[in-house]
């Protein structure tokens, strides 16, 4: 089974999962780059789902039997980058999952800016050819006293050092199942 992780990330929490992912699943690894990588374009590029667009990937994507895209959510948005990533290659894609290093909780997922409202564009977008889609939210590695402070969650880097306990079972989970489904294609 060949097995393609792609990523973008911004603060390098994507990128740090992404290659968790890829390690677990003996998979290839590559980023996904955006023509203009700015903050504020990327944002207001993701929220009208207007851009100019990612360079070509390098990788030939429908050699793959799947593609795990790890990325994050930015104002309750798929990021544009991962949406440009679908609508290009979605000819090519032969089964995409998707893991997000994100600032919203389970608990909140449902809400304006939780991550569910992404994983469900992106079944729209790639139809019967959607896989697993798991949220890795940065609370996982944070400590109990401050969970509650966004500026804490927010400054949290993905390291060898937090990568432990519940997110470490989530990726195994993870991992497991999209080996699963892409086998049961
Ligand atoms: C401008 C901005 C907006 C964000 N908005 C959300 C959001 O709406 N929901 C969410 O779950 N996380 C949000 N986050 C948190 C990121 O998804 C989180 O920090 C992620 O781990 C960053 O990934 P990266 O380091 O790979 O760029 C936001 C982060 C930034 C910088």
């Amino acid at each position: 089974m060949k097995i393609l992780v792609l990523y973008y990330s911004f603060t390098g929490n994507n990128k740090y999962l992404a290659n968790k992912i890829a390690k677990k699943l003996n998979a290839d690894l590559s980023c996904i780059e955006p023509r203009f990588n700015v903050l504020p374009f990327l944002i207001l590029s993701s929220m009208t789902k207007i851009s100019f667009g990612i360079k070509p990937i390098k990788n030939q994507i429908a050699q793959y039997d799947a593609v795990v895209v790890c990325g994050p959510i930015w104002a309750g948005q798929l990021i544009s980058p991962v949406y440009n990533f679908i609508k290009k290659y979605k000819k090519d894609i032969q089964m995409l999952h998707f893991a997000t290093s994100c600032g919203s909780t389970d608990e909140i997922k449902e809400t304006r800016f939780g991550y569910a409202k992404s994983f469900k564009y992106i079944q729209k977008l790639i139809g019967n050819k959607c896989g697993v889609r798991e949220a890795f939210p940065i609370t996982l590695v944070v400590p109990e006293d401050k969970k509650k402070n966004d500026e804490a969650v927010m400054k949290t880097r993905l390291s060898d050092e937090n990568f432990k306990g519940d997110i470490e079972l989530r990726l195994e989970h993870f991992t497991q199942k999209v080996i699963q489904d892409t086998c049961n294609k």
